[in-house]
């Protein structure tokens, strides 16, 4: 747990803030990692850090969403220099790792864990490039930052030039980074599965898939191990849910299967993977899961709680 002091507020681009907090002594962090925020409600945000990792404070990016759950415009209405704030943790789902060469791909404020990784690659030796995807050059976020990364960098404006071919985007060996929107990762996941190069893919999402929770998921058990639990867990009821109730501590944020607040380790039971934090590698060791949108892929989990 951090107390830190806001020490500047800047409007990076239309709509987008970027809040700069300080204190005395800052988490750590490597390019594609995001804090746990306690907005005003008390509830917690997950936004991706992006400052440089060696600075003396730590800055996010907040893109207001009125419609939102109102961390965004907690943020940008409530927020001012000098106001004390909580960081919770800082962790890294969107780390990078080795490669030959790397494509990272931002639509819109997606820039914000990309921009440190891109720094961090202009200084290595392994090719790269990095794309911003946008609606116009008022939206985009960090505009001089990413200009002064050269001609590595290509921006589209889509109310120019239109919405880009994003095969064209792919080519190479290594892995590619995508953060975004929802129809823009997917479009990403369909562009390498066509080609076989799914295992490619690294995907941040701002937030879950609308069809997250759309399928129904199927009633399982959970033998909770060092609690010695057996509980059920009904459909439509989340295993993060059955396990808090039944008195069993879990930490937990999003509730969206994205920040990863609430990986637990799996002892036994095939699992069904409904997150956005493990890579496919991850997944397929089905050693942990994310309680709050993962179930059972068979009738039984065995949990180490
Ligand atoms: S609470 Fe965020 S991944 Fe489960």
């Amino acid at each position: 747990m951090h107390e830190l002091t806001v020490r500047g507020l800047v409007l990076e681009a239309e709509d987008v803030l970027t809040v700069e907090l300080a204190g005395t002594r800052l988490p750590a962090w490597t390019p594609g990692a995001h804090v746990d925020l306690v907005v005003g409600d008390g509830t917690v945000r997950q936004y991706s850090l992006c400052g440089t990792p060696d600075a003396t404070s730590l800055t996010v990016a907040v893109r207001h969403e009125p419609a939102g759950r109102g961390g965004s415009d907690w943020v940008h209405r409530t927020l001012r220099p000098g106001d004390r704030v909580t960081v919770r943790a800082v962790r890294n789902h969107f780390a990078l790792e080795d490669a030959g060469d790397y494509v990272l791909i931002a639509g819109g404020v997606g820039i914000t864990p990309l921009l440190p990784m891109a720094e961090r690659l202009a200084a290595g030796d392994r090719p790269w490039r990095l794309v911003c995807i946008g609606r116009s050059a008022a939206r985009m976020p960090f505009r001089q930052r990413i200009e002064a990364l050269g001609p590595h960098t290509t921006i589209h404006e889509t109310a120019v030039d239109g919405r880009p071919a994003i095969d064209g985007l792919l080519d190479g060996t290594g892995l590619v980074y995508v953060c975004g929107p929802v129809t823009l990762i997917e479009a990403v996941r369909a562009a390498l599965d066509a080609r076989g190069q799914g295992e490619r893919l690294r995907a941040e999402h701002f937030r879950a898939p609308d069809d997250a929770e759309a399928a129904e998921p199927g009633a399982f058990t959970l033998r909770l191990e060092r609690s010695g639990l057996d509980l059920a867990v009904p459909a439509g009821r989340s295993a993060l849910d059955v396990v808090i109730e039944a008195g069993v501590g879990v930490h937990r944020d999003c509730e969206e299967g994205i920040c990863g607040s609430c990986e637990t380790k799996v002892l036994a039971g095939a699992v069904d993977h409904r997150d956005h934090v493990l890579t496919a590698r991850e997944r397929a060791a089905n050693s942990c899961m994310m309680l709050c949108v993962s179930r059972a892929a068979g009738p039984r989990l065995v949990l180490d709680l």
